[in-house]
């Protein structure tokens, strides 16, 4: 079978690890055809828009994307392209595997959770104004459609992938109209799903347990500010940023990508790590249904780190992103 997939390099290191993981892909012996999409400052700078109405209409033709990190400007210039794909493919529920990697130094061992995080609304819907000089407001939107939809997302992967329990996380006891709606949703929803146990928590709580015990943590779903910061926390838990895999999915189409940004402290030196798109790439195939690619791709890199010194330098090591992507190869 041959694919075409929508792939968007991105900046700053994106174009590095992008093409990482096209030669990992091609090492599977699977047929993909790359549909290739500027965004970011490379389309602000070549077709005056950093999201471009062609990207968006191939997302919407292929139905699926391989995307590198885009800068977002602070403070000031185009809004981010990120949150804008998410709203027009409706791409509502972000998904993080975090995972440990053997030979991947962290404090914790045992981790093996997955943050659901609502993509649409919430603090990220854009609604900001001055009501009068040196007052800002900004808007929370909780609406119950998409948090229902969310915590059925996170219900419905709990049980395709035989996870136990599903942790809610809110902050329903200060915020009672949006995150109590949010909580409410979900309560609703889990009653469909008896045989998965509930935890209601709330987010500094839920924080302070991760760094305690993460172990005890499955699956998290929770509305997109908190999803932003745990699931950077979570990367953390195991060995950081440059090892955590994400998609964004929606009932159309689904956008694959790593958890952390466009690194311009070290874009254009050879020396990114691509493990995390590598292992997004992973969770592509197995949404195409490519099992066995998918688990030869993620054994690959588990093996890479469990069998071998060679290492990025995020990871203390001096391998560059060349000679990883190889050893990678190699374990295929
Ligand atoms: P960042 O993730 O780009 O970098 C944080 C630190 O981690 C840096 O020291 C960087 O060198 C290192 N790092 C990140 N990924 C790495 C990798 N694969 N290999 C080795 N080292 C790695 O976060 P930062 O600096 O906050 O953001 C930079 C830009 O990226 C910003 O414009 C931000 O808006 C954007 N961003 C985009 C995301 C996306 O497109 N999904 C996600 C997060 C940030």
């Amino acid at each position: 079978m041959a694919y075409t997939i929508t792939l968007i390099p991105g900046d700053g290191i994106g174009p590095e690890v992008t093409d990482a993981t096209r030669e990992v892909l091609a090492a599977t012996g699977l047929t993909i055809r790359w549909d290739v999409q500027l965004a970011g400052a490379a389309a602000a700078e070549q077709l005056g828009n950093p999201c471009p109405d062609e990207l968006i209409a191939s997302v919407q033709k292929n139905r699926i994307a391989l995307k590198g990190p885009i800068g977002t400007p602070i403070g000031r210039g185009f809004r981010s392209v990120n949150v804008a794909l998410r709203k027009a493919l409706d791409l509502y529920a972000c998904l993080r595997p975090v995972k440990n990697l053997e030979g991947v130094p962290s404090r914790f061992s045992g981790v093996d959770l997955v943050i659901v995080r609502e993509n649409t609304e919430g603090l990220y819907s854009g609604l900001e104004h001055m009501v009068v000089p040196g007052v800002a407001e900004s808007l929370k939107i909780v609406s119950e459609k998409a948090s229902t939809r969310i915590a059925e997302f996170a219900y419905r992967y709990a049980r395709a992938n035989k996870r136990r329990k599903v942790s809610v996380v809110h902050k329903a006891n200060i915020m009672k109209l949006s995150d109590g709606l949010f909580l409410d949703c979900a309560r609703k929803v889990s009653r469909r799903y008896s045989e998965i146990e509930t935890q209601e928590v709330i987010v500094d709580a839920c924080a302070m347990q991760l760094v305690r015990f993460p172990e005890r943590f499955d699956v998290l779903v929770m509305d997109n500010l908190y999803g932003d910061i745990l699931s950077d926390l979570c990367a953390g838990l195991v060995g950081g940023l440059g090892v955590v895999p994400g998609a964004n999915i929606g009932d159309e189409c689904a956008v694959f990508e790593a958890v952390h940004g466009s690194a311009p402290d070290i874009a254009g030196k050879g020396v990114a790590n691509p493990t995390a798109l590598i292992l997004s790439a992973a969770l592509m195939l197995q949404y195409l249904g490519e099992r066995e690619a998918s688990q030869r791709v993620e054994s690959a890199v588990h093996a890479v780190y469990a069998k071998s010194t060679v290492r990025t330098g995020d990871l203390g090591g001096n391998a560059t992103t060349a000679e990883f992507t190889r050893a990678v190869i190699n374990a295929l």
